[in-house]
């Protein structure tokens, strides 16, 4: 059967290649013996990390860059991840790692005939941008249309939320409605996820500290530092669930300048947290004064991506430049880009 090559509408708005990330492009699939595909995207998290787990709504936005599945029928189930030199079965002993029981997950749930999944990754895993939600999204995906059973998106996603709770130990769901839906919103366990229409162009420059974060360890961190000290701790989490709502207002006015303060208190509340690094304190400050409106840790933390909010798409090379001194993975994109684009061209 020839693969459905519909990527829903994912992704929504453009973004210039992750140079040094991964250059496969995600149109790769013209294979007849392939059942099922599967797309989903990377994140970056504007506003709102860790306080999500705790009910409060986060701000993020899709990269183009994310993870295709690919399914074959097989004579048993399999899941290869080439770019980790992976290749693992459906288990959930005890001993089994978090890929095989996520996987087991999937094949219990949705079942049918076995299937081989070949996993192909555009994103740094450990970096903040979603990769555990975005290969579980492409796995299901991929897995539901080779069966023939066309997902509701909210069923993907939640399911994708299962899958990543596996890595992240206690995942609000936030990477895996970006994974499925794309686009930019504002998730909260309560609401789910909310389309927000950015008011301009949202330019982004994201720079890898260099170090891993493990996502499951920091938000096991914060819930320690919570059953420390709630009344601390969820102050801090009000106060970024406000800075949330104020960031999504700020990016339907368009009004970026508003959005780069906001997202420099969030990141100071998050450095309270010990979730920042030396290494990404340096990206940030070379941001800023590069003359960044904002820059903040995006994802878990401890490590992985800064997210820098560029002044106008123009200052996104000189802004890469800087960067590039001090990360070897940079790269920069321009949310809302492609809607912007069409709305002129058809003004
Ligand atoms: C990770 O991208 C975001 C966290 O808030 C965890 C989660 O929401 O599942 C740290």
């Amino acid at each position: 059967m020839a693969p459905d090559l519909a990527r829903r509408d994912l992704p929504r708005y453009s973004a210039a290649p992750m140079d040094a990330l991964g250059e496969t492009p995600l149109n790769v699939m013209h294979d007849e013996t392939c059942a099922g595909v599967g797309v989903g995207s990377g994140k970056v998290i504007l506003l709102g990390e860790h306080a999500v787990v705790y009910g409060q709504p986060a701000l993020a936005a899709s990269l183009e860059r994310g993870v295709i599945a690919t399914a074959q029928f097989a004579s048993a189930w399999s899941l290869h991840i080439g770019r980790w030199n992976l290749t693992v079965r459906p288990r959930d002993t005890e001993d089994a790692d978090p890929i095989e029981r996520a996987f087991a997950g999937v094949v219990d749930t949705l079942g049918g005939v076995p299937l081989a999944l070949d996993v192909l990754l555009q994103l740094p895993s450990a970096a903040g941008l979603g990769c555990s939600a975005a290969i579980g999204v492409a796995v299901i995906e991929a897995v539901a249309r080779a069966q023939g059973n066309a997902l509701q998106r909210a069923t993907l996603s939640e399911l994708a939320r299962r899958w990543d709770g596996h890595f992240h130990g206690k995942a609000s769901g936030v990477d895996s409605a970006v994974a499925t839906y794309g686009g930019v919103g504002v998730y909260s366990l309560e609401s789910g996820w909310e389309e927000v229409v950015p008011g301009q162009p949202l330019p982004l420059v994201i720079a890898h500290s260099g170090e891993q974060s493990a996502t499951s360890d920091l938000v096991a961190k914060v819930g320690a530092a919570r059953q420390g000290d709630a009344e601390r701790v969820d102050a801090i989490f009000g106060r970024v669930g406000q800075l949330t709502r104020l960031g999504a207002q700020a990016l339907e006015r368009g009004n970026l300048a508003a959005l780069g303060d906001l997202m420099n208190e969030n990141h100071a509340l998050l450095r309270t947290l010990d979730l920042s690094t030396p290494a990404l304190e340096v990206l940030r400050t070379v941001a800023l004064d590069s003359g960044a409106y904002g820059a903040k840790v995006t994802g878990a933390g401890g490590g992985g991506c800064l997210v820098v909010l560029a002044r106008h798409e123009t200052k996104l090379p000189s802004l890469e430049a800087a960067l590039r001194r001090h990360s070897r993975h940079v790269f920069s994109t321009v949310i809302g880009a492609e809607q912007f684009a069409s709305c002129e061209a058809s003004a």
